[in-house]
């Protein structure tokens, strides 16, 4: 009988052990993360490090400072003290087509500081347009940065071919600096490099976070994608082989507060190598224009009488948070039939949307001019993102525009962009509690809401430009070429 009974416990075991390892894993990195959340909550609360958002009379070595570059004003003079050498690894390089995040960023920045003087070298894939052709980008003319090509297909990032081109340039003249996206360049050939920064656009640490929030949203019956559970299970080793190999890059370019945190607390790369300096928005493309929102609204065809109008933008996907908003929607559109919803941008979700009917109005992907105008046609703006991987840029693109957002809870859009209840209102990653927000959004109605927007947009135009993003980079550079420029001011 005891022989008998044997060989079913061990499989209860290992059948349970199997999730257990999982959850302990998990709670492993997660028990830390929450501690490290809740320290930083709590130190806000006794301590409101940044109640305006300007650091007004802070001086010292900019390498000491755990708050972000952008809090502080930089003096927007015309030509910097020193103009500088600067080598970009980046994988893409933004052409016509609607670029990510991390192409935007690389592109934004080093055009600005191609602009201001600095001779600015870009290693990169082989850009092909939409026609087949090289674009004339490649023509530059001095106050562009050089885009430097490699051989082989378009948009196939051989890191090792762009190492030698590096080399070739390099060798002509030295590089003051030399600036890496995420891993464009690796650390194997990173390490030796004391000249280098490499901005993170998402840590792994992040990754295991939105992971957890993703599969939260899954209905009890639904079964989990097999594609979902390998990212699941491989998500844990990439985190310990990124604290184990990032520490070989020589300064580190956090872009949100939140990351910063992680990078010296989980991380373990000592502060004085680690900076935040958060992505800014083009401040020309965006802005506060009332009657260019309502001209949006009428000729879209929102009613006159429609008493809140949200707005969403972006890839609708499932990651991006649709679900989430299109239940929350759904639910709030039930009782209050006045309240519209704008989104703005195309996906699979855009089905879904389309069938709520009358209230919701699916426009499509937009040129940067037509954001412009959706962003002032909204009341306020939604963004049920499930990824706290980086920062989103629409949230700063709102709020340039003067409107107050419903987002997420994450560390990084509460340490960086809702940084105060005025800005707008979070809501935990599940459809009740979005609901909830969407509720109390409704309740305070379009005037209140509007107010919020000025207080937004003032935060907003103080630390999310692109010349305040610029003029961090051009600080930290200069600081890397020679440390007296690393005292401020
Ligand atoms: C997830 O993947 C693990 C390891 O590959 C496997 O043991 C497990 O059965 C999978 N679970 C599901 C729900 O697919
Ligand atoms: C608002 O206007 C629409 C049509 O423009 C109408 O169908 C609806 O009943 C109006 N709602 C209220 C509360 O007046
Ligand atoms: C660093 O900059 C200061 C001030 O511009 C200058 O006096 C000094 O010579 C520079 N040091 C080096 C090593 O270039």
């Amino acid at each position: 009988m005891a022989f008998n009974n044997k060989p079913k416990k061990p499989h209860l075991i290992s059948f349970h052990s199997n999730v257990f390892t999982t959850l302990l894993f998990i709670l492993a990195f997660t028990v830390p993360l929450l501690f490290l959340i809740l320290h930083t909550s709590t130190s806000y609360l006794c301590k409101p490090p940044f109640a305006s958002n300007k650091v007004k009379s802070w001086s010292g070595d900019l390498r000491n400072t755990l708050f972000a570059w952008n809090r502080l004003p930089f003096p927007h003079i015309q030509s910097p003290p020193v103009t500088l050498k600067i080598a970009v690894f980046s994988r893409k390089w933004p052409i016509g087509t609607t670029p990510g995040g991390m192409e935007r960023h690389a592109y934004t920045l080093h055009t600005a500081l191609a602009r201001r003087g600095h001779r600015v070298h870009v290693f990169t894939s082989p850009i092909v347009n939409n026609n087949g052709h090289h674009p004339d980008v490649l023509t530059t003319s001095n106050d562009s940065p050089r885009i430097h090509c490699h051989e082989g297909e378009a948009g196939k990032w051989q890191y090792n071919k762009a190492w030698e081109l590096f080399n070739d340039e390099n060798q002509r003249q030295p590089f003051d600096v030399i600036h890496s996206e995420s891993v464009a360049l690796p650390h194997s050939l990173a390490r030796n490099l004391k000249n280098l920064a490499v901005s993170w656009h998402g840590i792994a640490l992040e990754s295991l976070e939105s992971s957890i929030f993703q599969d939260l949203t899954r209905k009890p019956n639904e079964p989990m994608s097999p594609a979902f559970n390998a990212s699941l299970y491989g998500v844990v080793p990439k985190v310990l082989n990124e604290i184990r190999f990032f520490h070989n890059y020589a300064h580190h370019v956090a872009i949100s507060d939140s990351c910063g945190e992680m990078l010296r607390d989980v991380y373990q790369i000592p502060r004085k190598r680690v900076h935040v300096i958060l992505n800014g928005v083009d401040e020309n493309g965006f802005g506060n224009d009332l009657s260019l929102g309502l001209d949006f609204r009428s000729k879209i065809g929102v009613p006159k009488n429609a008493s809140l109008v949200l707005g969403v933008a972006g890839r609708l996907v499932k990651d991006k948070g649709h679900p989430l908003l299109y239940e929350a929607f759904s639910r709030l559109i039930t009782k209050h039939p006045d309240v519209y919803l704008l989104v703005a941008g195309s996906g699979p979700w855009e089905q879904r949307y389309k069938d709520l009917g009358a209230r919701v109005q699916v426009l499509g992907s937009m040129s940067p001019s037509q954001l412009k105008a959706f962003y002032n046609a909204i009341d306020i703006f939604v963004n049920p993102t499930l990824r706290p991987q980086g920062l989103d840029l629409t949230l700063m693109e709102a709020m340039m525009s003067g409107k107050a957002v419903i987002a997420s809870r994450f560390p990084s859009i509460k340490g960086s962009i809702v940084v105060n209840d005025e800005l707008g209102f979070m809501f935990s990653p599940n459809v009740d509690s979005l609901v909830e927000a969407l509720e109390e959004v409704v309740k305070e109605g379009p005037k209140r809401v509007a107010h919020r927007g000025k207080a937004s947009r003032e935060y907003a135009a103080s630390m999310f430009t692109a010349s305040k993003m610029a003029l961090a980079y051009e600080r930290l550079f200069l600081c890397i070429k020679n440390n007296t420029f690393c005292v401020y001011p």
